[in-house]
């Protein structure tokens, strides 16, 4: 693995403020570990899917036989809204917890760290849209999560939907990350074929993202690196095989550090775009990145700085580097990452429920994401309607 240091900003800001812990059975530690906390009364946030498979309730029985009081929301929704939040916290407050566990992909760790927000913060989550505008300390929250793929166990950011403007929210800074993540590869072994897929894929992302991003670091590089290595190697064989560990544990090692990446470094047009998709169409968030990761990567690959820093992603995909110009490393990691989607079953756009009169909404929102920020090249309405025409 080479971490090129040419073009790398000179300063940086580099935080993860979440305490780790992985390993297989790890997560049968939560109610020493919640115990440890000094707290009694806590509550558990997931949603239908987890409950279905059972998840929760082993979970909950590490805690109760530590003696924990138990309180449980089980509505979370997939992309959570302003509403779930709002009720949820509602609930969490009328119950007087204590610390929040929160088991499950994305839409529950993130539903989760809002709440949290809520129970010490006044007023309602659109109030903390952006960075650093959460200012009171939060309770303990503990991460459990059950897909390889958002990273948000790790990262200081939650992100709800606006119902109302049908847009996402991102909120992030100091007191809105987990304070504990129980990062258990067991806990993936029964998610299903096409969630492992897209999920895997926008924690793919988030390396190749972070990696190639304005705001890249050599403390973001070496994770956002080891990540594509992991992520590119393993999520074939754990979207086929779900019940190889190895490939398991590599994916969620692989989620959790691009997480470490992204969070810090940032993302790009990927993201950008897949917001509004996500939230006018209702694609997952995961699936809807896959689709556009390699039309985006085709996109970046016209700058030259984005060139070289590909270099590095194409050798940590095992792609040969050597004797090879920049724009051919750039076109062979394009045909890995669509071969990649086409072994996985990711669909095509329009196959995701995407309409063509969606595009200038889609493309118009996802100039407003902060990840405009961060992405290597400028990209104009133009070029991102062009991105979905590709797409599509
Ligand atoms: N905060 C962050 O840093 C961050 C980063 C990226 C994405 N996100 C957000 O995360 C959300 C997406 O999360 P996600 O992709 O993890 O999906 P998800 O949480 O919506 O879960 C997808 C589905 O998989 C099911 N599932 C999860 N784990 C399972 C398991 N082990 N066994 C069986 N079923 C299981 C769930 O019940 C759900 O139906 C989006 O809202 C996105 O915006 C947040
Ligand atoms: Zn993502």
């Amino acid at each position: 693995m080479t971490v090129q240091t040419k073009n790398m900003i000179a300063t940086f800001n580099f935080t993860v403020p979440t305490t780790v812990k992985f390993g297989c059975d790890i997560s049968k530690e939560i109610g020493e570990i919640t115990k440890g906390l000094g707290v009694e009364k806590v509550l558990c946030i997931y949603d239908e899917g987890i409950k279905s498979s059972g998840i929760s309730n082993q979970i909950i029985e590490h805690l109760i036989q530590e003696e924990l009081k138990v309180v449980t929301f089980e509505k979370v929704t997939a992309n959570p809204t302003d509403s779930i939040v709002a009720e949820a916290a509602g609930f969490a407050r009328e119950n007087e917890i204590e610390a929040i566990i929160a088991i499950g992909g994305g839409s529950s760790i993130d539903c989760a760290k809002a709440v949290n927000i809520l129970l010490t913060n006044p007023g309602s989550i659109h109030q903390y849209e952006g960075r650093g505008v959460v200012k009171n300390q939060t309770k303990p929250l503990i991460a459990v999560p059950t897909t390889a793929g958002t990273g948000s166990e790790v990262t200081s950011v939650t992100v709800v939907t606006d119902s109302k403007k049908l847009r996402k929210m991102v909120i992030g800074g100091q007191h809105c990350g987990a304070t504990i993540a129980l990062v258990d590869p067991l806990l993936t072994v029964g998610l299903p074929p096409a969630v492992t897929a897209g999920t895997g894929m926008d924690a793919l992302t988030h390396a190749i993202e972070a990696y190639i991003s304005k705001g890249a670091s050599v403390m973001t590089d070496i994770n956002a690196l080891k990540a594509i290595e992991l992520i590119s190697g393993s999520i074939y064989e754990s979207t086929v095989n779900g019940t190889n560990i190895d490939a398991r544990s590599n994916m969620l090692l692989g989620s959790l550090i691009a997480g470490v990446a992204f969070d810090s470094a940032g993302l790009g047009l990927v993201h950008a775009i897949s917001h509004p998709i996500s939230s006018h169409c209702g694609v997952p968030h995961g699936t809807a990145n896959a689709i556009l990761l390699p039309h985006v990567l085709a996109f970046n690959g016209g700058d030259e700085r984005v060139r070289q820093r590909m270099r590095d992603v194409a050798s940590s995909m095992g792609l040969p580097i050597h004797s090879i110009d920049d724009q051919e490393i750039v076109k062979s990691i394009v045909e890995k990452v669509t071969d990649l989607n086409h072994k996985v079953n990711i669909p095509r756009l329009r196959e995701a429920g995407v309409k063509k009169e969606n595009f200038t909404t889609i493309a118009e929102d996802a100039l407003k994401e902060r990840s405009m920020n961060f992405t290597p090249r400028k990209a104009t309405k133009e070029d991102i309607i062009a991105i979905l025409e590709n797409a599509y």
